[in-house]
């Protein structure tokens, strides 16, 4: 249940209005009722997304996505329905007093070792026995602040956490966390004499370490949990949870590519970035770091394995319609080395200057070619075409263009010509199937408007039995549920009501993409109704049907034969 009443949570909503909220996160533009915007949740670069300040919710006509301000929130920031009510408060001036927020926390038994490991590792390096790894430490310049803000901990000899894990938890979560192993020995730790860096969810939770050498020769220098049941690689960002919300107020967040680099910026002041911890980003952190602030500046190591992986990674961002920018460190240095030998305000004066990610690709594409041989200008030029088409920013393209036809003494439009025609984007992915059956279209309608009209919620109470889809059958549910007990209807409302919850939402996402006339007439909602009576009976045809297969009695045969017959003249359509 909820720690603040329907009415608290009304009050929250109503100090606030969605238009200011939604655009200190997205451009919005006025046109005639409502405003608009590029919806932050597909792929997409025109205004699909509808903010209408007089129903306090928004709805994206493209992706179907819609919700009240928290929704919102929660869907941009990436936090629960809680997190999200007690950050517009805040903007509203409004004191609640929800406590810490806790989320229903999935696989408890693996958060609670993770949350005991943490301690157990971060204990060691307080020790005797950690003196040796908290001088190498020292060594690098990570105070006890550091080490205390990033949790940083120390794996010792082995088996000493899986004896204590064993003893507290089941074998299989023991065995599944990913800290243990098991042979006919017995169970045995997975970390050794590492300094145990922990990686979090996006909310902030321990799920897994990089566990680093600092005192002997190993082939790997970073080890790293597996993929666990609470630890998806590809699908969290390190420090998220630390730098969101700096980045969004300086509207610019900083990639980089390891967690020390991370650290390093951070302890000097530098709280506005991420680590994608050395591997290629993936669909779901690129959408991750979209949404973090509209500049994004790729900051990768100075050799040449941080150019490809700039690459790699802007090409992932300009798949998803940002244009990165991207700064180069000189003599193979990572941001950590540069920030000890230049200092902080180098650093910075590296970060307001960054590159256009254009002028990035014209170099790595340049280097090794000789331009006064024809062969490698022909490849750099056609090299060069193939960047150019895929990104969406005109001005840089035209730019970039300009540039390299002076330089290379070609006419523009040659490579003007070898560029692709522009075709309209065509959204493809988040997006849910567009309803096939008039069945379906039947229930779809009908719920829709019932989120708009206490008369149709009293007409689907006192006409309808029986909606045989079960989302649009839970979601007719819960509206009229709110109806009996409020008296009313309203979208906002409504989905405050329900805080959210992610199958209704979706639910909701998916009528509203299947509809979209204010208006009704009586005669369409009684049409609605007959439609998905006729499906009720044409299901119960089909269960008939089935069982007079089954049936070897002539006499119950023809019974049910005839049943069918009676339920066939009752259809309307069919
Ligand atoms: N990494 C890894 N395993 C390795 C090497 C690297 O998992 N054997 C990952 C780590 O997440 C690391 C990132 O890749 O943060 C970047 O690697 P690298 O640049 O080599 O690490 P540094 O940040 O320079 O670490 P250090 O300064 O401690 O050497
Ligand atoms: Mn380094």
């Amino acid at each position: 249940m909820n720690a603040l009443s329907q009415e608290k949570i009304n009050e929250i909503r109503n100090s606030v209005n969605i238009v200011d909220v939604i655009s200190s996160y997205i451009p919005l533009t006025p046109k005639g009722k409502n405003y608009f915007g590029v919806c932050p949740f597909h792929d997409d670069n025109n205004p699909s997304m509808s903010v209408s300040p007089s129903k306090q919710i928004y709805k994206c006509f493209s992706c179907g996505a819609t919700g009240t301000v928290f929704k919102f929130i929660m869907d941009y920031e990436n936090v629960s329905f809680m997190e999200a009510v007690k950050k517009v408060a805040d903007m509203g001036g409004i004191t609640v007093n929800i406590g810490k927020v806790h989320k229903k926390r999935e696989f408890p038994a693996l958060r609670e070792i993770y949350d005991l490991s943490l301690k157990f590792y971060i204990n060691n390096l307080n020790t005797s026995a950690g003196k040796e790894a908290k001088e190498y430490l020292n060594s690098r310049n990570i105070n006890e602040n550091v080490i205390k803000e990033f949790q940083i901990g120390l794996a010792l000899k082995k088996d000493v956490l899986s004896k204590i894990l064993i003893k507290k938890f089941k074998p299989e979560d023991v065995l599944k966390s990913g800290l243990v192993g098991k042979n006919d020995r017995g169970y045995y730790d997975l970390f050794y004499e590492r300094i145990m860096f922990p990686l979090y969810d996006l909310e902030g939770n321990p799920v897994a370490y990089s566990g680093r050498i600092y005192n002997r020769q190993d082939n790997s220098k970073y080890f790293n949990t597996r993929e666990t049941e609470i630890f998806k690689k590809g699908e969290l960002i390190y420090n998220y949870h630390r730098a969101k919300d700096e980045s969004r107020r300086k509207n610019q967040v900083i990639v980089m590519e390891g967690f020390m680099d991370v650290i390093r910026a951070y302890t000097v002041g530098i709280k506005n970035v991420i680590a994608t911890m050395g591997t290629a980003v993936t669909d779901i952190q690129a959408h991750l770091i979209k949404r973090m602030a509209k500049e994004i500046i790729l900051c990768f190591d100075g050799d040449e394995a941080g150019a490809k992986a700039t690459m790699a990674c802007s090409n992932e961002l300009i798949k998803i319609g940002v244009t990165p920018k991207v700064i180069r460190l000189e003599d193979n240095l990572d941001p950590d080395e540069y920030i000890q030998k230049y200092g902080k305000e180098a650093f910075e004066r590296k970060i307001n200057n960054p590159i256009s990610v254009m002028d990035f690709k014209l170099s790595y594409l340049k280097s090794g070619k000789d331009l006064n041989s024809n062969v490698d200008k022909a490849q750099y030029i056609n090299e060069l075409i193939a960047e150019l088409n895929k990104i969406d920013d005109d001005i840089l393209k035209e730019l970039t263009i300009k540039k390299v036809a002076t330089e290379l003494d070609i006419d523009d439009n040659l490579i003007r010509r070898h560029l692709d025609k522009k075709e309209v984007k065509q959204i493809k992915k988040n997006i849910q199937p567009i309803i096939t059956t008039k069945y379906e279209k039947a229930e779809s309608s009908l719920v829709y408007y019932m989120l708009k009209s206490p008369e149709v919620i009293s007409m689907y109470n006192n006409k309808v039995t029986y909606i045989p889809t079960k989302e649009y059958r839970l979601l007719a549910r819960e509206i009229s549920a709110f109806y009996k007990h409020f008296g009313f209807i309203n979208e906002a409302d409504f989905i405050d009501y329900i805080e959210c919850e992610p199958e209704l939402m979706a639910t909701i996402n998916k009528v509203n993409k299947n509809n979209s006339k204010e208006t009704y007439t009586l005669e369409e909602i009684e049409d609605y109704i007959d439609v998905i009576k006729d499906y009720n009976i044409q299901e119960e045809i089909k269960r008939l049907t089935n069982k007079m297969k089954d049936l070897t009695d002539p006499l119950d045969k023809a019974k049910i034969a005839e049943e069918i017959v009676g339920l066939k003249k009752e259809c309307k359509y069919v």
